[in-house]
């Protein structure tokens, strides 16, 4: 049988893989193997995902760790090139814009293994954004761009990535979204917290610009405290946020408000609960922006570039960068019953990880699985010898 080997490390990977392995699964046409290279490890970025979305655990987790860029990066592609040789799959999955994803997509590159990138072809056209770089070079190397919007279609061509590649297959992130809503909103995450539906506000942050920057994430946080002065914002913090704040000595200022609940972060069903019945979401993450856009939530989103324009164009997000009084300002908008109102994008209809399990099957199965000329073609035409 083929194999897949899907490539994971990060929070905001596992709910991107996770109903792609399931469809894969469920087809029984192509083997898979899971490899958690270790990029998250605490419990509630890692573990607490594989039991919320029902994935098993990783069949190989390669305990990478933290570590600077070069530094965690290498350690990932030591390691993985040691996998990739020994399981000799015949396609490499990665999913969004981590480090793991970019350690991925190279090693699998210079054994000639075939790429897939679910999540291909979104820009902020923000070089100094360690996830644009990454973004940037996966795409390169990806023989599958998958794409989650036709926004990233259009980046992909201005690059000049060949038609072949480009596949318009969806949001795979809605896929997990709407499979979990159900159950999610069952669970007493509300009243735990002594929350009511649509009485409190969300908040996350962790991006390099916003919380490594002392001058940054202070402003951030003395516009969340009078936020919180208006109505309850939970914000389940980051590692990353969670050190920063420590090392910047801002832990009494977001301490001061208290309507202003620093919690740990969230397991994914915890977390859908808190956002579905949110009244405004803040933040600065990628995937979050998107959720809120297929829930209809409002969200303002702390930066001042996005690469998911969509969410903007079509969906229930607004940019309001970092500055305090504009975030105050257009979060007291969306309390007094302004907030942005949207419409679901094209293809964020939970089909997703069906339709690029489709793709696979036809990239690596050709004829057997009814590809037309030209994906066999593609499928030939690609090297699958492994040296060494
Ligand atoms: C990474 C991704 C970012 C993504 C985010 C999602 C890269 C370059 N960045 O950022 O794109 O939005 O994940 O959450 O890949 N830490 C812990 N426990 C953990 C993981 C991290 O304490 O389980 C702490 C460590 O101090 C570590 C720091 O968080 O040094 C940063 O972790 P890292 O994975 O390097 O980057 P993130 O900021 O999490
Ligand atoms: N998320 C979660 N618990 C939290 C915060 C976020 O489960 O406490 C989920 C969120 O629903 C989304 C994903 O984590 O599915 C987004 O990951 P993150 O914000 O870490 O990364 P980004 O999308 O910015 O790369």
């Amino acid at each position: 049988m083929r194999k897949v080997l899907h490539i994971v490390g990060a929070r905001p990977n596992f709910m991107k893989v996770a109903p792609l392995y399931q469809a894969l699964r469920q087809r029984g046409r192509l083997s898979q193997v899971l490899v958690h290279t270790g990029q998250h490890y605490d419990v509630r970025m890692s573990d607490v995902f594989f039991t919320d979305l029902a994935l098993p655990p990783p069949d190989i987790h390669l305990g990478v760790g933290s570590g600077p860029h070069g530094e965690q990066t290498g350690r990932m592609m030591v390691e993985l090139e040691k996998v990739c040789m020994a399981q000799k799959p015949d396609l490499v999955s990665v999913v969004g814009d981590v480090n793991s994803t970019l350690a991925g997509a190279l090693v699998a590159a210079k054994l000639c293994i075939p790429i897939a990138h679910v999540e291909a072809g979104l820009r902020s056209n923000e070089r100094t954004a360690p996830e644009e770089v990454n973004r940037l070079l996966t795409d390169r190397l990806a023989d599958l761009c998958l794409t989650p919007s036709r926004d990233a279609d259009d980046n992909l061509r201005r690059e000049g990535v060949e038609e072949a590649r480009i596949h318009f297959v969806g949001n795979v992130m809605i896929d997990s979204l709407l499979t979990s809503r159900e159950a999610a909103l069952k669970l007493p995450t509300l009243s735990q917290l002594e929350l009511l539906p649509g009485g409190y506000a969300v908040c996350t942050m962790h991006r390099v610009q916003n919380v490594d920057d002392p001058t940054v994430f202070r402003r951030l946080l003395e516009a969340l405290v009078e936020v919180a002065g208006r109505v309850p914002v939970v914000f389940p913090v980051h590692p990353r946020a969670r050190k920063m704040m420590k090392d910047q000595g801002l832990e009494e200022l977001a301490a001061k408000a208290a309507g202003l609940r620093l919690v740990e972060p969230f397991g994914y069903l915890d977390f859908l609960s808190l956002t579905a019945q949110a009244r405004l979401v803040l933040t600065d993450s990628g995937g979050v922006q998107e959720e809120t856009t297929a829930l209809g939530v409002p969200c303002l989103t702390l930066r001042d570039s996005t690469e998911r324009p969509i969410t903007v164009a079509e969906g229930t997000n607004v940019m309001v960068g970092t500055d305090k009084e504009r975030i105050v300002g257009e979060a007291e908008r969306v309390l007094a019953g302004h907030g942005k109102r949207g419409r679901v994008p094209e293809r964020w209809d939970g089909h997703a990880g069906e339709r690029i399990a489709e793709l696979f099957e036809r990239y690596l199965l050709g004829e057997e699985a009814g590809a037309t000329e030209a994906e066999r073609g593609a499928a030939v035409a690609v090297p699958v010898a492994l040296p060494g």
